[in-house]
């Protein structure tokens, strides 16, 4: 058991802004637990952090298998005996097939299996996950939960038409962000009063498969939203929604800018190639 570290366990760790956020908070201290889908690409991460030196392992996690989520919860409890950080970071964008173009359907014709399929991983997994794992986040001094959303789950910029997200019309994508904001409100206020505090994070427009390559944050500076949030003071904040990268925003406006079209469908640079994000 490695009751002399701090354990962090990253969803969607393998690669990505998991992955990133996972080497920071290894440079930290942390022993980093590394889940992704595939298992091989899990203990491969975990191993290229342990070659650069890191505390790693890994760990088999689909968010949407409740038979995984019950397989991380065993592997944790029975290896480490508590979980001190939990990064909810898994997440898929399946409005659109094309990187850099709208949403394939407006908001009234999204197939039902987009919009069920992007609730199973961005919205159900974390809620499920983070269930499962409180018992043994309340055996550590100091628990944290981050939950990456996206300033697209904002209602109040996708309220304002002046707002540089307000072009960003992914349904499911949009509207499982903003209910895992309202996880995070609820859940903050249940726990108010124990060391427990969870955040949602928004981490910039990043350059990783999701983001694009015109995104204009690498990826080391996007994944630093989590690990602030997830090595948070005691008196640090709960139930709130942040970035420190405000400049994202000001970039998506940019795109918006210099493309025509934007309205009524601004042109973010969002990739959802990958059919290994589709699940
Ligand atoms: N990039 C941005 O600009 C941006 C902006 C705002 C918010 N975010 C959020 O940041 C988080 C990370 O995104 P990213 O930019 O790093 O995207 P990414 O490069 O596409 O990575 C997505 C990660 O989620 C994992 N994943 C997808 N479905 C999964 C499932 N069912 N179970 C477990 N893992 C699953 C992927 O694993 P596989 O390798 O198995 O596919 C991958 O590790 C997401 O929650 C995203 O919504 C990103």
């Amino acid at each position: 058991m490695y009751s002399d570290r701090k354990v962090a366990l990253i969803t969607g760790g393998a690669r990505g802004l998991g992955l990133e956020t996972g080497r920071q908070l290894a440079e930290k201290g942390f022993h980093v637990i590394i889940a992704a889908r595939d298992a091989e690409a899990a203990e491969a991460a975990a191993n290229g952090l342990r070659v650069g030196g890191y505390n790693a392992s890994s760990v088999q996690l689909d968010v949407a298998s409740d038979t995984d989520r019950q397989g991380v919860h065993q592997h944790i409890g029975e290896k480490f005996g508590k979980l001190d950080v939990l990064v909810n970071n898994a997440g898929v964008l399946l409005d659109g097939p094309d990187a850099g173009v709208a949403p394939t359907n407006p908001p009234g014709e999204t197939p039902p299996s987009v919009l069920r399929n992007t609730f199973e991983v961005n919205f159900f997994g974390p809620i499920f996950l983070t269930q499962m794992l409180l018992p043994l986040l309340k055996k550590s001094e100091a628990p944290r939960i981050v939950n990456v959303s996206s300033v697209l789950g904002s209602l109040t910029m996708l309220s304002e038409e002046s707002s540089p997200a307000y072009h960003a019309r992914f349904v499911g994508y949009n509207t499982s962000k903003a209910a895992l904001n309202m996880f995070t409100v609820l859940l903050a206020e249940e726990l108010r009063g124990s060391a427990i505090k969870i955040n949602s994070v928004h981490p910039g427009w990043v350059r990783t498969e999701m983001g694009g390559q015109n995104a204009d944050l690498s990826i080391q500076s996007g994944a630093l939203t989590a690990v602030k949030y997830a090595t948070l003071p005691d008196d640090g904040p709960t139930g709130g929604f942040s970035t420190s990268r405000s400049a994202s925003l000001g970039s998506i406006a940019a795109v918006c800018r210099v493309r025509s079209g934007c309205q009524p469908h601004i042109h973010v640079a969002w990739s959802t190639k990958s059919p290994r994000t589709v699940p």
